[in-house]
């Protein structure tokens, strides 16, 4: 158990929730500070803004040392201050900065020795911006660590309890050794370094996650040229010590609040200081393309899109959470709408509201298939596991499924009597596809 210290987090948003609630876990006195009223009202009376396991229950057991508020005067006293506030890009993809600034504003006078902890991430040379920030407005008392989080929404809490490694990158070794000392409990390897470095080490594993992805996404597409399966090659791929099993799961691409927002911030930082970063421009660029390939595979069942019904199965960007935030299925759902397609939408938990004009949410699969021209699975929700059933079948127009994330068993899915199209899997012949009885009618209806 770690000494109790107190411990101010700026912003209730996902990660700072997730940080204080742990840092409570751990024994400490928590003091979360945010800007919206209605979001302090909600957290005092126990509710939580989004969707992420173990989180509430987190929250709950640690009341007593949680406590929210409006008044970032209320952390003064405290010896860390904690900023998660969101950085998210501008038109420039640069990072947009102005939620550290104006947390920084909001900064208390303190008498004591107080440590500005950096959470959120941001462009390398920000700690050394603000060091000067500080300095100029005579808050010499106050230090600067950098403390990266590498957390993944779904399994937040658990990431934060039992990471990989802990990062802490400080301009004096006495504030590094602090903020150790916070996370006194956790077992993992703690990386001391210098600020820039700490900075660094978030973007980079986070675009080598994405360089996996896009990789394996690319080998996919081989896969489908030349007939072999890309989750067979990856299993054999991952097998090697030095590669590793994970990220290498191919499909529609990656989406989220932190990859397609930390891939722009790094391409740009480093065009901002001259040089051009090809292979994560190249990312990117698969990323964009692996969405809209799912296009292309309608089209070759089905021709024109224009009148068919199409249902997008999954909305969030992954399962086991709500989140839709640059989603694969809004690149598909605004494409199909453009083909002049149908489209019907299904999700368990994310609701798209203005996200997705024009498109149908249904509240069932059963629903959102019945009479469709196709299911697209878009998100890895267990519950499209058993998509391939006789009901499904009957319901549909025509039995095709487009699986974007590898979930089914081909050969079980063709058997069942569907047409079948995975993410770099052997495809089913445009012959495969049973033709309905009349379906140009049914297009006019
Ligand atoms: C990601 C990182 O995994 C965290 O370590 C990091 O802290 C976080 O971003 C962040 O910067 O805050 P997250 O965005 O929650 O976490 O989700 P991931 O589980 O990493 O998935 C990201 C996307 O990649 C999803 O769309 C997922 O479907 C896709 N993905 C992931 C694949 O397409 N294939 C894979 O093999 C793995």
């Amino acid at each position: 158990m770690a000494e109790s210290r107190t411990i101010g987090v700026f912003g209730a948003g996902w990660v700072g929730l997730v940080t204080g609630g742990c840092f409570a876990e751990l024994g400490h006195q928590v003091i979360v500070r945010d800007v919206m009223p209605e979001r302090i009202d909600a957290l005092r009376a126990g509710k939580l803004p989004f969707h992420e396991p173990d989180l509430p229950e987190v929250l709950e057991r640690n009341r007593e040392r949680i406590t929210y508020t409006l008044d970032a005067g209320d952390l003064a006293g405290t010896d860390a201050i904690f900023v998660c506030v969101q950085t998210p890009p501008t038109y420039s993809g640069d990072a947009d900065l102005s939620f550290v600034w104006s947390a920084l504003d909001d900064l208390p006078a303190s008498d004591e020795r107080q440590i500005l902890v950096m959470k959120s991430t941001v462009p390398v040379g920000t700690g050394e911006k603000v060091r000067a920030a500080l300095e100029g407005r005579g808050l010499s008392n106050v230090g600067y660590v950098s403390n990266p989080e590498f957390l993944s929404e779904g399994r937040a809490v658990r990431d934060f309890l039992n990471p990989d490694r802990i990062v802490v990158g400080a301009f004096a070794e006495e504030d590094s050794a602090a903020v150790e000392a916070l996370y006194a409990g956790i077992d993992a390897p703690v990386v001391r370094t210098d600020v820039a470095s700490a900075e660094m080490i978030k973007l980079a594993a986070n675009a080598f996650l994405m360089t996996r992805i896009s990789f394996i996404n690319e080998i996919a597409n081989v896969c489908e040229a030349v007939g072999a399966d890309v989750v067979e090659v990856a299993k054999g791929v991952g097998l090697d010590h030095r590669l590793g099993p994970h990220f290498l799961r191919a499909g529609i691409g990656y989406g989220g609040s932190c990859f397609p927002k930390d891939s722009l911030a790094l391409k740009q930082l480093a065009s901002n200081s001259g040089y051009h970063f090809q292979l994560l421009a190249a990312v990117i660029e698969v990323n964009e393309l692996q969405k809209r390939r799912v296009i292309q595979k309608l089209q070759k069942h089905l021709g024109k899109l224009r009148g068919k019904k199409i249902a997008l199965l999954g909305l969030a960007f992954k399962a086991g959470t709500d989140d839709m935030r640059e989603a694969p299925s809004l690149v598909l759902a605004s494409r199909l709408l453009a083909e002049g397609a149908e489209v019907r939408a299904w999700d368990p938990v994310a609701r798209p509201g203005e996200l997705i004009k024009g498109a149908v949410l249904h509240e069932t699969v059963a629903d959102a298939v019945r009479d469709a021209d196709a299911a697209v699975i878009v998100t890895e929700w267990d519950e499209l596991r058993n998509l391939a059933s006789k009901e499904v079948l009957d319901a549909m127009a025509r039995p095709l499924i487009i699986d974007g994330r590898n979930l089914l068993d081909p050969t079980v899915v063709r058997a069942a009597g569907f047409a079948y199209e995975g993410i770099g899997r052997p495809s089913s012949p445009f012959e495969g596809l049973p033709q309905t009885a009349e379906p140009e009618a049914k297009v006019s209806n």
